[in-house]
């Protein structure tokens, strides 16, 4: 079976005069889990508004599911996002309704079918479902908001840096809810500097560098460029 992608073609993007993405070109299977990785300031964020339509590019093509982002007009990108939905850094819930309430507020009548709590017992939060935000740990707020991410069904789920700032603890509470979304066959992009949690969990790993892909394939080959006295970083700067 062939799976859906998100493809790249020619894109081009510029902030005044920094040109932050320059022809860039890639076509992402969207399956499994794929990491993303780059420096800072390289472009990754870009990259993913780029996949939902956030963001236009200057010159190029982004087709998400076969679609043309690009150029979709903002009610037909509501329904895109909701088969791809792009989670950002940061806090996500609002601190006053309980865990429920919150992944039910992607979709009200989610509360009353169950869908809402079937996508917390699907990340393993059955237990904290009543719990507020405040009250359940930085980890556990994560997976909470994937879950709410989840509860419309989604293909696919874009996540820029969901372990950022978190103690290994809660990161790897993270880590084992993507482990879980992946096993739910809904496939996981994310941005990440988290290498560990690469070598375990990345079925595929793109780099972002210079403006263009630096590096798509698997996590091995991704791990043995990075190392000291092979690939890239064992070679003299030209
Ligand atoms: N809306 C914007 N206006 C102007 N410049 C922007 C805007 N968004 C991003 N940039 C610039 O584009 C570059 C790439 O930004 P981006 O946020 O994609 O980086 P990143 O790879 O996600 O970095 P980080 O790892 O720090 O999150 C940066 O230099 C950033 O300052
Ligand atoms: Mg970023």
């Amino acid at each position: 079976m062939k799976h859906p992608t998100l493809a790249l073609t020619g894109i081009v993007k510029r902030f005044g005069d920094a040109t932050i993405l320059d022809g860039l070109q890639l076509e992402l299977p969207l399956s499994g889990i794929t990491f993303i990785v780059g420096q800072s300031g390289s472009g990754k964020s870009v990259l993913c508004r780029l996949a939902v339509g956030l963001l236009k590019p200057d010159a190029g093509e982004v087709r998400l599911f076969g679609e043309r982002v690009d150029r979709l007009p903002e009610r037909r990108l509501s329904a895109l996002r909701a088969r791809a939905p792009y989670l950002v850094q940061g806090p996500a819930l609002l601190d006053w309704l309980s865990l429920l309430d919150n992944v039910a507020l992607a979709d009200p009548p989610s509360r009353r079918d169950g869908r809402a709590a079937q996508a917390l017992d699907g990340l393993g939060l059955s237990a904290f479902a009543h719990r507020r935000p405040p009250e359940v740990g930085p980890g556990i707020r994560k997976r909470a908001a994937i879950a709410r991410a989840l509860v419309l069904r989604p293909e696919a789920l874009l996540l820029d840096e969901p372990t950022t700032g978190l103690d290994r603890e809660a990161a790897g509470q993270v880590n084992d809810a993507l482990d879980r979304v992946r096993a739910q066959g809904v496939a996981v992009v994310l941005v990440s500097h988290d290498y560990p949690a690469l070598a375990q969990l990345a079925d595929r790993v793109v780099e972002v560098k210079a403006g263009v892909i630096g590096y798509l394939g698997d996590a091995r080959g991704f791990s043995e460029m990075m190392q000291p006295g092979r690939g890239r970083h064992g070679r003299e700067p030209s």
